[in-house]
């Protein structure tokens, strides 16, 4: 009888542990900048990608790199966890193709897919930048993909510019007639004084106004309203632009704002806490690591205010050798937010490294400081 009680009660704490999504096992390190094995025992390869959650599981999206160019060979990968520190790899969830005639042409380059869930249609949405084959980085497109389960396969949609037609919403009338005054033929020389002031009142905005905006590094966020953004490096990576996506997050809808014009910022990263939208980005020096930025505003529309970079301690001044791709927030715990990075590897992207740092607050501001290791016990 004794025996028969004790069995059931193990079942049903190994039902409850399964349930729960929890486990007695020990929390594993998170080791930033070493090797990470999948549970196929092969490092993981999902690079300037981002993470979703959902229904208990964690969804890890990133760019598959090969030994040798950073083209994309493969497509979008995603890996599955429901820790954060075990990863089993769940295949291609966006397959490039073998015709030269479509938008994900193998050898083109997709970069820095995000997948979000729409409650609405029940839908995943996945934005990625995207430059044709063949066409180096002129093209600054965004690509969307769709799938009614998160691993994918996901079915790409189309790509474009962004919000053809459109003038930013923080453009007001006066700073609308601003720009019709200027004229591209006398701002020819970059970086003069003189230039600069003119992108900062829209020159690249005017230039690309017919076609659409510029769209190259990027990151997705949804509020707690269940509207979603698309945030990205525009106006050939001068300004970042924050645009808001429509209710079935598949479009634009063309109400969109300028952040730090002229102000050359890359790989954008968000979350927010106690109300207050905090934005991590990097400068634009091509593959090397450059100095974090930070920006924060109490509405996505801005105005957007910047601090200094966010990481502090030795390396700090290069983002400890990486460029920022997402902020994860860890479910289940308060203001448990990680920083997720790049250490990019040109002469060999498939051994491209991953930094996971937990964000730290000092009188509300925050910031990241390096870890040779930590748990996910550091959220208390
Ligand atoms: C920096 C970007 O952040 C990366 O995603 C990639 O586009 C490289 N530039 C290419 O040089």
């Amino acid at each position: 009888m004794m025996s028969k009680l004790r069995n059931s009660l193990c079942v049903l704490c190994t039902a409850l542990i399964f349930l729960c999504g929890c486990s007695n096992e020990p929390l594993k390190p998170i080791r930033s900048g070493e090797i990470w094995p999948d549970n196929n025992g092969e490092h993981i390869n999902a690079h300037g990608g981002g993470v979703m959650y959902h229904d208990g599981t964690y969804y890890w999206f990133g760019e598959n790199k090969c030994d040798t160019t950073s083209s994309a060979m493969v497509g979008v990968m995603c890996y599955s966890s429901r820790n954060l520190t075990d990863w089993k790899n769940e295949s291609v969830a966006l397959a490039v193709v073998d015709d030269d005639s479509s938008d994900i042409a193998r050898g083109c380059v997709l970069e820095r897919p995000k997948v979000i869930y729409n409650a609405k249609t029940g839908k995943f949405v996945m934005w990625f930048h995207l430059e044709l084959k063949g066409k180096g980085y002129s093209a600054a497109r965004a690509g969307v993909a769709v799938s009614d389960t998160p691993t994918g396969p996901y079915r790409f949609i189309r790509s474009g510019r962004v919000n053809a037609g459109k003038l930013p919403a923080d453009m007001d009338e006066q700073a609308v007639a601003v720009l019709d005054t200027l004229n591209a033929k006398n701002y020819e020389k970059w970086w003069t004084p003189e230039w600069t002031d003119a992108v900062n009142k829209g020159l690249i905005v005017k230039r690309d106004l017919d076609g659409g905006q510029m769209s190259r590094d990027m990151t997705l966020y949804v509020d707690e309203d269940g509207k979603a953004y698309h945030i990205y490096s525009s106006e050939e990576n001068l300004t970042l632009q924050i645009a808001e996506l429509s209710d079935d997050y598949l479009s634009h809808t063309g109400n969109y704002v300028r952040v730090a014009p002229a102000g050359h910022n890359e790989a954008p990263a968000i979350f927010k806490k106690d109300g207050t939208y905090w934005m991590i980005t990097s400068g634009c020096t091509g593959w090397a690591p450059n100095e974090a930025r930070m920006f924060s505003s109490s509405s996505i529309h801005g105005p957007w205010t910047q601090h200094p970079n966010p990481c502090v301690g030795p390396d700090s001044e290069l983002t400890f050798g990486g460029q920022s791709t997402y902020i994860l927030k860890v479910e289940g715990k308060k203001d448990a937010f990680i920083f997720m990075a790049d250490i990019w590897r040109p002469k060999h992207p498939s051994d491209a490294r991953y930094i996971w740092l937990p964000i730290q607050f000092k009188e509300g501001t925050p910031y990241v400081e390096w870890m040779n290791s930590w748990k996910l016990d550091f959220f208390r």
